[in-house]
């Protein structure tokens, strides 16, 4: 049987509908370019727990969960209800409630050393203010990057971001400042310093040179945005160390890592303790809730000393929905039902990958993790690059065809949420990355071939 006629095909009559009609409107059909993917857009429905319906009725585990914010499942009772009640008291008053104090007191109580906190609407203005933090605390101007993280849309994070072609990154001693997409100041894309992760002699030499015109480094401790990769054992103490050495303050960039690696985030998780952090996604379940924070005496540059505002900052509605999603991490043990979820679906997968005899690494954390096709453990985003991605890539369109979503490609990891523990979520991940996996080795050996090699995609 040929793998096309293997492949299910899922109804697409109303999404592209939806994406004719939407394209006349809405660049791309979408409102963001991440989501807009041609004809195959995806035009959601509804999504309960772990699962997710498009419009013409296919039905997905979600693997994606929007990027990773919906880490109790989506529409979560416990937390609709709380914010549906809160929500009929009034929402946006550029007036400050209780529910936004709590936020701060249960970020504080939760990270065990953010001592104040300032809530955002969204990751990108958590990284934006954070940033200007350190620049108004050191009197500092530059920031350094490290290749391959995200940290949201503004113009001071858009550098050296994800290139296909590790080339444009330029020498890897010597980096170049790859601006993504058209509209970025020159002078701003000047500021910042980017830099291969988990390298701390590139770093050493770099601050040597440069340290005291940087304000801080900007890290994703796992790379969230590339299979969540991990740095190199002892990485994140020797930066700490480092930056203390230098004066330089070390922001932790926990848009993704928050409240999902541990219940204090990334910084408990490696036993490190920043400057400043950014937090989002899963502090609000899916509601549009953000912040960011840091020690009183770097904090202390506001209100007086530097800007910050926002009219929707701390509404009603996303304060509401991170007062109970925090207190939910916090008090149950969602948590380890995440992870251990996230270790039983590894499991399945080591076992499908290993019976085909393909080399395989998983990266990040059993929370949120990738599926590298390679042979070597990866520590940098170049590192991507040497994995097997075209392989990935056609499993998850596979995989979404057959009723599980994850991103079609394999920077973005699989987020698994507290729901997917439920019924027989587990086996059916496997079972549909199994069929996915054997239907694209079956393509590649279609359209390779006798005798050439598959390897990496190099
Ligand atoms: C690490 C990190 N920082 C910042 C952002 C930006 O957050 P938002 O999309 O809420 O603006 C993201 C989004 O994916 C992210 O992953």
């Amino acid at each position: 049987m040929s793998t096309t006629s293997r492949t299910p095909a899922l109804r697409r009559d109303k999404q592209l509908a939806m994406w004719r009609r939407a394209m006349r409107s809405m660049p791309g059909g979408t409102n963001s370019n991440f989501r807009a993917w041609g004809e195959d857009t995806v035009y959601v429905d509804r999504g309960k727990g772990g699962r997710v319906w498009d419009i013409d009725g296919n039905e997905y585990i979600d693997l994606r969960m929007g990027y990773g914010p919906a880490i109790l499942g989506h529409a979560d009772d416990r937390v609709d209800d709380h914010v549906n009640e809160r929500m009929r008291l009034g929402s946006a008053f550029s007036l400050t409630s209780e529910d936004e104090v709590r936020v701060a007191e249960l970020i504080k109580e939760l990270t065990g050393w953010v001592e104040m906190v300032r809530m955002t609407v969204s990751g990108t203005e958590a990284t934006m203010h954070a940033m200007r933090l350190a620049r108004a605390y050191t009197g500092r101007t530059k920031i350094v990057k490290f290749e391959g993280q995200y940290h949201g849309v503004h113009d001071y994070a858009l550098i050296s971001v994800t290139p296909d072609v590790m080339d444009e990154l330029g020498d890897r001693d010597n980096p170049v400042g790859l601006v993504w997409g058209r509209g970025i100041p020159q002078a701003i894309a000047e500021t910042i310093i980017p830099a291969p992760f988990s390298d701390l002699d590139f770093l050493r030499r770099l601050f040597e040179r440069q340290g005291e015109q940087i304000a801080a480094v900007i890290v994703e401790p796992v790379l969230g945005n590339a299979q969540a990769i991990q740095p190199r054992p002892g990485f994140h103490q020797g930066l700490r160390a480092l930056t203390r050495e230098f004066g330089i303050l070390l922001h932790y960039d926990e848009v993704k890592t928050g409240f999902r690696l541990a219940k204090g985030g990334a910084a408990e998780y490696f036993g490190v303790t920043p400057d400043i952090a950014s937090y989002a996604k899963a502090m609000g379940n899916g509601y549009p809730a953000a912040a960011f924070g840091g020690t009183r005496e770097v904090m202390s540059m506001l209100p007086e000393k530097m800007s910050h505002g926002g009219t929707y900052a701390g509404n009603r509605v996303a304060a509401a929905a991170a007062c109970k999603t925090l207190e939910i991490l916090r008090d149950t043990d969602a948590l380890d039902t995440i992870r251990r979820t996230g270790e039983r679906v590894q499991a399945g997968l080591s076992q499908v990958i290993e019976s085909r005899g393909l080399p395989y690494v998983f990266t990040g954390h059993p929370s949120m993790f990738g599926i590298m096709f390679t042979e070597q453990v990866p520590h940098e985003y170049r590192d991507w690059a040497k994995s097997d991605h075209d392989l990935y890539d056609a499993v998850a369109v596979g995989m979404q065809a057959r009723g599980a979503m994850p991103e079609p490609d394999s920077r973005e990891p699989w987020f698994i949420c507290e729901a997917h523990a439920e019924g027989d979520q587990v086996d059916r991940i496997v079972s549909i990355f199994a069929d996915a996996l054997d239907a694209a080795l079956e393509t590649r050996a279609h359209l390779q071939p006798r005798g050439v090699q598959t390897g990496t995609a190099g």
